[in-house]
């Protein structure tokens, strides 16, 4: 049931914290404090490259993924959606990692993508929430979202999961190439650990998030903003609102705005911008303010650092706590799906079964 709360999607919303912790627990030993990946047919330290594919939010969590393995892991990445890698011929470097992440385990181009990998000679690992699912059974390695069920059409909690098996994953090939000495794995795991409490003071920002509501619902058109690993979670917040409020929203790396949507900010559209504190925070900050000379209202989710540089630029502010730039993305996260559900309720939208989507697709 939904434990009182009105919809299932803000239940999953209030599940981030544990669900993050839960998934963590699985693959951090709490002894070592080291990441602990299950037995794998293959060897990490050998692997050429990296594929990454998904659908829809699973997608924007490999993105995610790929700014933290090439970073700290040192792996060379390729990522797309899966409905066109599969129709793509990608030359894939045999014995490389296919990488599929998918909450159901069932999307239909997600699958199809897997086949693909393996015929390419891909070893297979999933990041997948039902474990006891086609791709699950497809798959040479599955490293479990333990997210619990998702009810809601609209991914929330699944997210995060997908984010915090990805940084795992990542740890541990960063071990196995030695890009990653051990103390630096020990701070980084740490930092994981310390993600479930930091996930349960985003919402004492409910308050500041609904007068951002009320601003959005009144727009037609969003536009999101973000850099770096930031960007993702523009995609992310962009695709909640027009899955739930059908609020037309575009997400666009903060530094490609003035190659083209900067033509369209004036006061009726919103800017929407995941700004972290941190090495991009300036250079964020400084499209940020190219928008506020155009007339643009700024709505941005940043951290405590972050807040005092922005105070008087920004119309409204989200400080969430500050964390480091590696988990950054994760805690950023859970604010934007927030904004979403927030705008949906005052548009008052079928939040939990928003018009011609399906939870799963299992057809092309
Ligand atoms: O079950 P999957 O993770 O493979 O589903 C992928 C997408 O269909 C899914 O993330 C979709 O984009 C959600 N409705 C997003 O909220």
């Amino acid at each position: 049931g939904k434990d009182g709360y009105r919809h299932f999607m803000d239940k999953e919303l209030h599940e981030h914290p544990v669900v993050i912790g839960q998934t963590l627990q699985r693959l951090i030993d709490p002894a070592t404090r080291r990441v602990m990946l299950p037995d794998l047919p293959f060897d990490l330290a050998g692997l050429p490259r990296a594929a990454i594919t998904a659908c829809g939010s699973a997608f924007y969590a490999g993105l995610i993924g790929r700014y933290w393995l090439e970073g700290m892991a040192g792996l060379p990445v390729d990522i797309d959606v899966a409905s066109e890698l599969r129709y793509r011929d990608p030359p894939l470097t045999p014995g490389g990692l296919g990488l599929l992440i998918s909450q159901s385990g069932e999307t239909a181009d997600t699958l199809a993508a897997l086949r693909g990998m393996r015929a390419r000679g891909q070893h297979i690992l999933s990041v997948l929430n039902v474990e006891q699912s086609t791709m699950a059974r497809e798959s040479d390695v599955v490293l479990g979202t333990v997210a619990g069920p998702e009810i809601s059409v609209a991914s929330t909690k699944a997210f995060t999961a997908q984010l915090s098996v990805l940084a795992c994953l990542t740890i541990a090939i960063g071990r196995a190439r030695g890009t990653l000495t051990a103390a630096q794995e020990q701070d980084l795991v740490a930092e994981l650990l310390d993600l479930p409490s930091r996930a349960n003071e985003v919402f004492d920002q409910a308050p500041a998030i609904r007068e951002m509501a009320a601003v959005v619902a009144e727009a037609r058109d969003v536009l999101y903003l973000g850099r770096g690993s930031s960007f993702p979670v523009a995609m992310e917040g962009a695709l909640k609102l027009k899955e739930v409020s059908y609020i037309h929203a575009e997400a666009y790396a903060a530094g490609e705005m003035k190659h083209g949507p900067i033509s369209l900010i004036d006061s009726t559209v919103p800017i929407v911008a995941t700004l972290p504190s941190g090495r991009l925070f300036e250079k964020t900050l400084s499209n940020l303010q190219e928008a506020r000379a155009r007339g643009g209202r700024l709505l941005v989710f940043t951290d405590t650092e972050g807040e005092a540089r922005l105070r008087g630029l920004a119309e409204i502010v989200v400080a969430l706590p500050t964390v480091s730039e590696f988990t950054a993305p994760v805690i950023q996260t859970i604010p934007v799906q927030m904004l979403a559900y927030e705008v949906a309720l005052l548009k008052g939208t079928d939040v939990d079964q928003p018009r011609n989507l399906a939870k799963s697709v299992t057809v092309e």
